[in-house]
């Protein structure tokens, strides 16, 4: 077995072998740590606009595990109802998409990809998974544990941003390739950035792959919001954990605590938005980006946006984009789709 390794910002290494071979695309690179600095520094010092933070931030070992908390809470239904889904009907879905690479964005803990392996191991299909994820710990451990459960299963982990990693793929192997992007992740992205990403996505693959989305549907208020504001305040951690974030990343003095958490629906624009509220007056220092930004009582920082989606607006949108909608399979509620797409 050969081993490689190499060190990254919060201390995992890389490694490969004959079933694994995790390679950390943004290690040390001076471009992501250039546009990571400058997205910080763009967010808090909009002046005529309210003060914003990119959700990639929301992630590190701290977040990505209060984030698997998130998952399970009473009043957090998408997880569950897209684990539901896939319970139901992973095998139709494999059976759709043949012989297939799951490529996964954003794979976390890759707890819920587990059920599309079980539906590819029981096709006999041959399982090869590359997820992607910009949290490194997490991906390791998963994938660590994918391979003692699954002894047939190859992993090729790339650990960075989407961008950088769709850019990083290796070479397909199976028939196809089906990239997977799950728990509604595309809602955090602005539609601008959402058209960038796909449009990524699809010129990475070949004619006749496939695209997974899970889809957060637009629904009530009332499911909505308490979904983002949970009574055990697990949501409220997650989001003063970006401002730790920024302060081992960036040499920060952020204080989490003078800030207060809400999620709020936007009726207009069909979406949650998360936001941290300053307390009283006070300013904080970035040293590493030689940033001082000054906060007043009440002033807030949009941390995450999560866009509720329609199904019959998303077939149009997917094939203005190249991709043509097969099916979609929901809860029997409705409030979750799980749409399979094919490159035209
Ligand atoms: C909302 S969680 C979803 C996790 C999992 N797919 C699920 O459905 O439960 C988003 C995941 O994407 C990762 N992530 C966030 N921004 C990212 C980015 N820009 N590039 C790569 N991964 C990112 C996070 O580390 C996290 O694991």
């Amino acid at each position: 077995m050969v081993s490689t390794f190499s060190s990254t910002t919060q201390g995992h290494s890389s490694c490969s072998n004959e079933r694994l071979h995790i390679e950390y695309v943004n290690a040390s690179s001076h471009l992501t740590a250039t546009n990571d600095a400058e997205a910080v520094i763009e967010g808090l010092t909009r002046s005529r606009s309210r003060k914003t933070l990119p959700p990639q931030f929301f992630y590190d070992d701290k977040g990505s595990q209060l984030f698997e908390k998130i998952c399970t809470l009473p009043e957090y239904y998408p997880t569950r109802t897209e684990a539901w889904i896939l319970q139901t009907y992973a095998s139709e879905i494999v059976q759709k998409m043949g012989e297939c690479e799951l490529v996964e964005l954003g794979s976390g803990s890759s707890t819920k990809t587990r059920l599309l392996l079980d539906a590819c191991a029981r096709q006999n299909y041959p399982l090869r998974y590359l997820p992607i994820d910009v949290s490194g710990g997490i991906l390791q451990e998963s994938a660590k544990q994918l391979l003692q459960d699954y002894p047939t299963l190859k992993v090729y982990g790339l650990v960075g941003t989407y961008e950088q990693a769709l850019a990083k793929l290796p070479p397909v192997s199976l028939p196809h390739r089906a990239i997977c992007f799950l728990g509604s992740t595309l809602g955090n992205f602005y539609p601008e950035e959402c058209d960038r990403l796909l449009d990524r996505m699809a010129a990475t693959l070949n004619k006749g792959d496939f695209v997974l989305l899970g889809l957060d549907l637009d629904k009530s208020p009332t499911i909505l919001e308490p979904a983002y504001n949970d009574s055990q305040g697990v949501t409220a951690a997650f989001n003063r954990n970006m401002l730790s974030h920024l302060n081992w990343r960036f040499g920060g003095n952020f204080d989490p605590d003078l800030f207060d958490y809400e999620g709020r629906y936007n009726p207009e624009k069909s979406q949650m938005e998360m936001y941290l509220t300053a307390r009283q007056s006070h300013q904080v220092r970035l040293e590493k980006l030689d940033l001082t930004v000054e906060f007043s009582p009440g002033e807030a920082i949009l941390t995450e946006i999560s866009r509720k989606f329609n199904v019959d607006r998303m077939e149009n949108y997917l094939r203005d984009r190249g991709l043509s909608l097969i099916q979609t399979w929901h809860d029997p509620q409705k409030w979750f789709g799980l749409l399979l797409s094919q490159v035209l």
